[in-house]
């Protein structure tokens, strides 16, 4: 065994460790929360500071303790959002301030004040959309909407604020400068973490001190919080009673265990809290490690006995606190109001923008395997699938392809002519996707090693030199993403003639930018590093992959000159890393367990703003059992990013190595996938322009059904599609909730129809992949499948039309180039409406903007739910056209079926059904 691939199954093994990783109880901050929260002091507002600009409301807050001052400013953002900051009146030095996740220039509202004086004021947008009443002591918030109170700031009496401080050395000279608001006696040093911090083996030296900070927000009437992935739980979230916060801190878990608070790989501080009649928003935006705790109160309901003679009863609302502490940075925190599901997704993407549009082929199938050996190999395995008549688009090579793991160059044995590989590949119309990680070789032959080093663009240590930390080439610096400079630098690296051996169809995977440092504090870099600016990694730890991405997405755009789209897709990520690509969930496990919290795991990524997720089909590490591979790849042709992986030392597992029938099998949930890629990309579009999720838990659909606020076993594929995936081995049955009374579903399959609003029993086959259309939806497909999404762009449509309990259907379908910006620059794009209404279809234009020249027809419409067999059928073109066409019609499922029409796709008509 090489040196290098003992060093890496070393590795592995200490990650799976999991001692090496902190729950609450080791975080110093966190204590020293606890213990102060258990002295109960307060914070006063000085409301008679106010002062107010343009843009914001400003006042003092003060602490009765420490008497420290804090500034407190209230934005009213447009959009029914409300923002408050929290810094301190006159740090020492600045804090850190999170940088380049919110879009640049929030359009803000104005709050006026309505009345108050030194004990209280009410602040009201003119239209009182946003109205809040500020309380000046104990401080507390009230947001206010439609007369209610929807979120208290601080009724708990969290707020908790750790001002910068002298260095306690140089401190001790001085006298009687204690700060009172926590205990730093001697004795309490160590455990309070203040300026020393043990983690395992490593001491944190902390030059700035102890900067933690901390609210509480009371959400009246819910019961029912999602969102601040990246967790491996639920997709509700769970009270953590006071020792089980959920953790949000970047890192790398080699096969993490699930049903578990720890952080993982991303983070993204934003929650959504649903009850009937409204869904709001908590976007917390801190970059450094967070915790938060979630406790709910349910409703009680008592008796009032001196009301009367009839006992009045008397009802209390649930409500739920959440507690949220970072390590250090502001209190910047976005109050989003809804008050739908839809709202918020609009608002929060006003703050952080929408998922970028992706490329057409990346909605494809994807293979992956660390690692595919050779040119060889990649030729073998493409034309494998081929010889299977299974489509795929992406072909990827993981860290074995270069040379020694630097990055941006390749194993002359392994892979002697890149160019001709990727020609093979484009000929086929398919692209190839290659690892580029943040971490860089210590080589001084290596030139990006070298130029890196000489720009000074490598994360410090804190004696100033390079930080070094080991990971998979052995000893490494690791890029400053965080400085623009060496952004610009990377992404200039992607530049053709920069990056040797690569062509367009080239496209990029980042990993282990947690970072992931083998060995170091919780597998990751020492928080005391030293970035940009002077910032410590502490401040900044959560958005170093986002930044990663950032670069690499820009250097796809430059090198095309700004013509084309990116495809990157990262392990790490923070709030708004929808605009640079794809997410996945990382070393999951090949065990049924994992296939099955995917879905909760993709459901929160997908509400908080990133809908282009996937996890690796087959599961990462292990061997999956063929039925698991089966159900996986099932699964995984009905979420968003779609690729399958595996771990070196794992068997080969292309599609077609289980047995002809497992074979089949796998064929037919890709084919499914790729006959569906109309409605994906159309999906997609939305993400990109409306900010609505392309994967939907039940409740964002159905807000007013209680019943299904924590259903996790399926889900939606935007509005028209529930997917219930089989997660569980040897079933022959599943139970399938259709939500909606007034609603009917039916079987994208048997065409069976079901009312909405009960749970039926859908028995499964190994072949089954519970797949149900919403009645009142029209699905756009391909009729054709081909070798690769690249083969099937003039290819023809069908419309699955699915009538509604009344008799109708609406649906849209958005189609472009499928690779370039022109669909912005120059509107290259159709967007077409369908809809059915008193027996006729319609297509027409969705947006008049739009025109690509697409050839394309549909070709097929399929009316499910139609009650009477028509006597005729004519198509009506928009030049007057009438012509009759040949259906059938079958009774026992009420569906019409057209065939071979040619009807173009860009085109204005109508069927007209009699
Ligand atoms: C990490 C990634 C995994 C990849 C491996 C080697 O474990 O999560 O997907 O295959 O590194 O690059």
């Amino acid at each position: 065994m090489e040196a290098a691939e003992k060093e890496k199954i070393s590795v592995e093994d200490e990650a799976v460790d999991k001692n090496i990783f902190r729950d609450c109880s080791k975080i110093a901050f966190y204590r020293r929360q606890k213990q102060y929260f258990s002295k109960k002091s307060t914070h006063q507002a000085l409301l008679d500071s106010i002062t107010a600009s343009e843009d914001s409301t400003r006042f003092k807050i003060i602490n009765e303790a420490s008497k420290v001052p804090l500034l407190a400013e209230v934005y009213g953002i447009e959009g029914n959002i409300f923002r408050l900051k929290i810094n301190e009146a006159t740090p020492l030095k600045p804090r850190y301030e999170v940088p380049d996740v919110l879009i640049s220039k929030l359009g803000t509202v104005r709050l006026i004040s309505c009345s108050g004086d030194a004990g209280n004021l009410v602040l009201a947008d003119g239209k009182g959309n946003l109205k809040c009443h500020i309380t000046a002591n104990p401080f507390k918030v009230d947001l206010v909407s439609e007369e209610e109170v929807v979120i208290s700031i601080n009724s708990l009496g969290q707020l908790y604020f750790e001002h910068l401080q002298i260095p306690h050395k140089q401190r001790a000279a001085k006298e009687n400068e204690e700060d009172a608001s926590i205990d730093t006696s001697q004795e309490n040093q160590e455990d309070l973490g203040l300026w020393e911090e043990k983690c395992g083996n490593f001491v944190d030296v902390k030059t700035n001190g102890p900067a933690s900070i901390g609210l509480d927000f009371c959400l009246h009437g819910f019961e029912h919080l999602y969102g601040i992935p990246q967790h491996a739980e639920s997709h509700q979230l769970k009270n953590t009673g006071d020792e089980d916060a959920y953790r949000l801190y970047n890192l790398d878990v080699y096969g993490y265990k699930i049903h578990d608070k720890m952080g993982i790989y991303g983070s993204i501080p934003y929650l959504l809290a649903h009850k009937l009649g409204r869904t709001i928003g908590i976007f917390w935006l801190n970059a450094s490690e967070t915790l938060v705790e979630i406790n709910t109160e349910p409703a009680v309901e008592y008796t009032q006995t001196q009301m009367g003679p009839v006992a009045a009863k008397q009802k209390v609302r649930s409500r739920t606190h959440v507690h949220w502490m970072s390590e250090s940075g502001i209190i910047d925190v976005f109050l989003l109001t809804g008050p739908t599901p839809s709202d918020i997704f609009k608002q929060y993407s006003h703050l952080t923008g929408t998922q970028a549009m992706p490329p057409l082929f990346s909605l494809g199938y994807h293979q992956c395997r660390w690692n595919y050996e050779d040119e060889q190999d990649v030729k073998a395995v493409d034309a494998g699938f081929d010889e299977h008549d299974i489509p795929y688009d992406v072909m990827w090579l993981d860290i074995e392809h270069t040379e020694g793991k630097r990055y941006f160059t390749w194993d002359k044995k392994r892979f002697p002519n890149p160019k001709r590989m990727q020609e093979l590949l484009r000929s086929k119309k398919r692209k190839l996707v290659v690892i580029s990680d943040p971490h860089i070789k210590i080589d001084p032959d290596y030139s990006v090693y070298t130029m890196a080093k000489e720009q000074g663009f490598f994360v410090k240590n804190r004696e100033g030199g390079d930080f070094e930390g080991v990971c998979w080439p052995g000893l490494s610096s690791y890029l400053d993403f965080t400085n623009p400079k060496v952004r610009e630098w990377y992404s200039s690296l992607f530049a053709f003639p920069v990056y040797q051996g690569s062509t367009d169809i080239l496209f990029i995977w980042n990993d282990m930018n947690e970072p992931s440092v083998f060995r170091g504090p919780e597998q990751t870099m020492q928080k005391n590093a030293i970035h940009h600016g002077n910032w410590e990694h502490r401040e900044l730890h959560n958005i170093y992959g986002f930044y990663q991405q950032m670069a690499t997405a820009e250097g796809l755009i430059k090198r095309s000159k700004g013509k084309e789209r990116p495809f990157v897709l990262t392990r790490s990520f923070f709030a708004g890393s929808q605009k640079y690509g794809a997410v996945w969930t990382g070393d999951n496990t090949a065990e049924w367990s994992y296939l099955k919290i995917s879905i909760p795991m993709l459901l929160t990524l997908s509400i908080t703003g990133i809908s282009f997720c996937g996890a690796d089909v087959g599961g990462f590490i292990g061997n999956p059992e063929t039925e698991l591979l089966v159900r996986w790849y099932q699964a995984g042709a009905y979420q968003p990013f779609f690729r399958g992986h595996a771990t070196m030392n794992t068997k080969r597992r292309e599609p077609w190595l289980f047995g002809e029938e497992h074979t089949r099998l796998i064929r037919e949930a890709i084919r499914e996938r790729y006959a569906l890629l109309p409605y994906w990309y159309s999906l997609f579009y939305h993400a990109h322009v409306a900010s609505q999720p392309v994967m939907r838990p039940l409740w964002i659909e159905f807000p007013d059904e209680l019943e299904i606020f924590g259903i996790e076993d399926e889900y939606m594929l935007g509005s028209a599609l529930l997917v219930h995936p089989v997660t569980e081995p040897k079933v022959t049955m599943v139970d399938v909730f259709l939500p909606g009374s007034n609603e009917v579903w039916y079987d994208s399959k048997t065409f069976a129809h079901w009312e909405g609003g009960c749970t039926v029993k859908i028995p499964v086959a190994l072949d089954t992949i519970p797949v149900f259309q919403r009645g009142g939806s029209v699905v756009p497909m391909k009729t054709t499948v081909g070798k690769s999404t690249g083969w099937m762009a003039n290819s023809p449509y069908g419309l699955r039309v699915a009538l509604s309990t009344k008799g109708s259907a609406v649906g849209e379908l958005y189609l472009d180039d499928g690779h370039s910006f022109q669909y912005l620059h120059q509107t290259q794009f159709l967007h077409r409406k369908f809809s059915f209404c008193s027996s006729v279809l319609i297509n027409s234009s969705a947006d008049q903007r739009g025109h690509y020249p697409s050839k394309c027809v549909v070709e097929e419409i399929l009316v499910l739910g139609l009650r009477k067999e028509p006597s005729s059928v004519t198509t009506h073109s928009s030049d007057g056209k009438d012509q009759p066409v040949a259906f059938t019609y079958c009774a026992k499922t009420s569906t019409l079926s057209l065939k071979k029409l040619s009807l173009n796709i860009g085109t204005d008509w109508e069927v007209h059904i009699k």
